[in-house]
């Protein structure tokens, strides 16, 4: 059984987020249960998993770009600093045949992910939530409260925090 599985409490009500993260952890375990393999397949493994994080992130990154955020908000350094790591453990499987880098950071991954889904991603959810945005159309509703007012006010200036409670 791998260290990370999909349960009902990583979801963030987020369907097309919460599709994406179901996918994730579950390539992750492909990976995590091919540590006992060979190391052809634990590297053809992770790279999907780097494959996907890509678009995992990259999805992200769109969707706050999309929504106010600033191109340089924490949420998507934190994303970029991720794969990075993950690219160079790749790289060195690849090019040198060291596997401890990457070998480490699956069990890393497994437990950043839950804590990135509960704080980064969770805030995100909430702020499209809030905007009204439809990622099917990139575009953020006009949500209005009972008196017929905006909900929520565009934000004046690119939002650089990612809205989690540990961020200020
Ligand atoms: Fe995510
Ligand atoms: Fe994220």
């Amino acid at each position: 059984m791998s260290t990370l599985a999909w349960s009902a409490d990583l979801a963030l009500d987020h369907p097309r987020m919460d599709g994406t993260h179901e996918e994730f952890v579950a390539l992750l375990a492909d990976t995590e249960a091919a540590l006992t393999l060979d190391e052809a397949t634990l590297l053809t493994r992770w790279t999907t998993l780097c494959e996907h994080t890509v678009e995992h992130f990259g999805q992200e990154d769109r969707w706050m770009q999309a929504t106010g955020f600033a191109p340089e908000n924490c949420h998507t350094f934190q994303h970029k600093a991720v794969l990075d790591v993950m690219l160079e453990c790749a790289k060195r499987a690849r090019e040198q045949a060291d596997f401890e880098p990457l070998r480490l950071a699956v069990g890393e991954l497994a437990i950043w992910f839950p804590q990135h889904a509960r704080q980064m991603d969770a805030a995100l959810a909430q702020h499209m939530a809030l905007v009204g945005f439809d990622p099917e159309t990139g575009r953020c509703a006009v949500t209005l409260d009972g008196n017929g007012e905006p909900l929520r006010e565009p934000a004046l200036e690119p939002i650089t925090g990612c809205g989690g409670s540990s961020c200020g």
